[in-house]
């Protein structure tokens, strides 16, 4: 029988299941693995992944399955294994090994969902992200969910939004067996990350430097949880092309993390491919550095993710009127929103089992019940805007980039030069970088924080150390 990999063991699926049950009043939730997906022709599918409710509850990754959390019981609906599913992958899992590593308390044919629907007391479930699956949904619940895309919190019923909002408040604060998969997802990312340097030269191919951090993941039974960005185009925020060719002078930058037993990892690293930052890329990585720095040491229970992002952006700005490219004071400079033409994105995000964690139920778990996002060109892109908590795990990921359309965009950098807050004559000189980045995984504590990533270099010294040696340290 061939093992089963958990994203959980199963004292603690229970334990996350009952916690459910408590906040559902008597509710009886349907998570949906999901399907397949073909390629281009049905026996040609893509890498198949369980949704992440599914797997945070259920624990398995089985395709097609649905998990039922019911007051009193929890229940496996399987898709049974014929015969000929053994012959082209394999035996299946049996139902013993599927109950030991699930803890649950039956396992069903998944044929008979639709009745399992109909008998239970107020049945919810939430929307599967593909498509199939979807509609499947719609079909046994009787939903009317748009086709056009992602459904999220705001479509649902009364009683599919209790799901959510409870969902989202357990999955928010990861327990112990969570956070010891997330911190082994990252020591999978510092290996990959050490590899990658160990494949950065000039002349190289950025596709070359990919495949060696890739094939670390790979190795450890993990692999990418999201598309690898390794591009000396790092003001392409997500470039996931691979196709230039590392020079002397390039900044390369590294945002590639491991999903490992359906846990996920998020790190950035920009690094010099010659070995040495040019003076004018050392001066802004270290502006990004400080920024970086500022927000993971005021990381704390109790402290606004917005207002991380705006002491970020402070910095930054501070960093750049210092160098000549911002003109003026920096509290109106960010007021102004002048910095976000060179630090666009958000500060970070939740991270869990999805690297933006249940960003499928769209803004549900990333802002508070009282909040929601600014119009604001940057703030809108904010995806985090909570209160932390211990047990919460964020990517602090400040970043500064040189983006042509957004600078010489009328109203956006010419606005701004037109007010005089910018001086694109000045920016010439930092043309060779292009974009910096730096991210680490931060688990809140309730002392401060625990930067689960620390030990892939970052500080300036460090990373030319790493590139000139083609290499770093173990993870500890
Ligand atoms: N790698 C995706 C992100 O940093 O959000
Ligand atoms: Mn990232
Ligand atoms: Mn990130």
């Amino acid at each position: 029988m061939p093992s089963l990999a958990c994203s959980a063991e199963p004292e603690t699926l229970r334990a996350r299941r009952a916690a459910l049950a408590r906040t559902l009043d008597g509710r009886t939730a349907f998570f949906f693995a999901g399907a397949e997906r073909p390629r281009n022709y049905p026996a040609n599918t893509y890498p198949f992944r369980a949704g992440s409710h599914f797997l945070y509850f259920g624990g398995v990754g089985l395709a097609g399955a649905v998990l039922e959390v019911g007051p009193s019981a929890s229940v496996l609906h399987r898709v049974p294994s014929t015969p000929e599913d053994a012959l082209w992958h394999g035996p299946a899992p049996d139902d013993e090994a599927l109950q030991a590593a699930t803890g649950v308390d039956e396992i069903r044919d998944v044929a008979g969902l639709a009745d399992a629907v109909a008998a239970a007391r107020a049945p919810c479930t939430l929307p599967a992200v593909d498509l199939a699956t979807r509609l499947r949904q719609a079909r046994i619940f009787g939903l009317d969910w748009p086709e056009d895309r992602p459904v999220t919190v705001g479509d649902l019923d009364e009683g599919d939004r209790t799901l959510a909002q409870a969902v989202v408040e357990i999955r928010l604060r990861n327990d112990d067996d969570a956070v010891a998969r997330i911190r082994a997802a990252c020591r999978v990312t510092h290996a990959a990350h050490g590899a990658g340097v160990a494949a950065m030269a000039p002349g190289r191919r950025e596709a070359a430097v990919r495949a060696a951090i890739e094939s670390v993941m790979l190795a450890h039974g993990a692999e990418p949880a999201y598309g690898s960005i390794v591009s000396i185009a790092g003001e392409i925020l997500h470039n996931t092309t691979y196709h230039r060719t590392l020079a002397h002078g390039d900044l390369l930058l590294v945002d590639a993390g491991a999903e490992l037993d359906g846990w996920a990892s998020d790190v950035t690293r920009t690094y010099p491919v010659g070995g040495r930052f040019l003076p004018e890329q050392r001066a802004l990585y270290e502006v990004v550095l400080e920024a970086q720095r500022t927000a993971i040491e005021a990381v704390a229970p109790g402290v606004r993710f917005r207002d991380l992002h705006l002491a970020a952006a402070r910095v930054l700005a501070r960093g750049l009127v210092d160098e000549g490219i911002l003109v003026g004071e920096v509290d109106g400079l960010v007021e102004a929103g002048a910095h976000a033409l060179f630090f666009p994105h958000g500060l970070g995000h939740l991270l869990g089992m999805d690297v933006h964690d249940m960003e499928d139920l769209g803004d549900a778990a990333g802002y508070a019940p009282d909040r929601t996002r600014s119009d604001a060109f940057g703030l809108c892109y904010l995806r985090l805007d909570r209160d932390l908590e211990p047990g919460m795990v964020v990517t602090i990921e400040p970043g500064l980039y040189l983006v042509p359309a957004i600078l010489e965009a009328e109203h956006l950098g010419r606005a701004f030069v037109e007010r005089k807050m910018v001086d694109l004559d000045r920016l010439e000189t930092f043309a060779s970088v292009r974009g910096i980045r730096i991210e680490d995984d931060v688990l809140v504590t309730e002392e401060g924080a625990d930067v689960l990533t620390a030990s892939i270099p970052k500080a300036p010294e460090a990373v030319e150390a790493a590139v000139a040696r083609r290499g770093f340290a173990p993870a500890g």
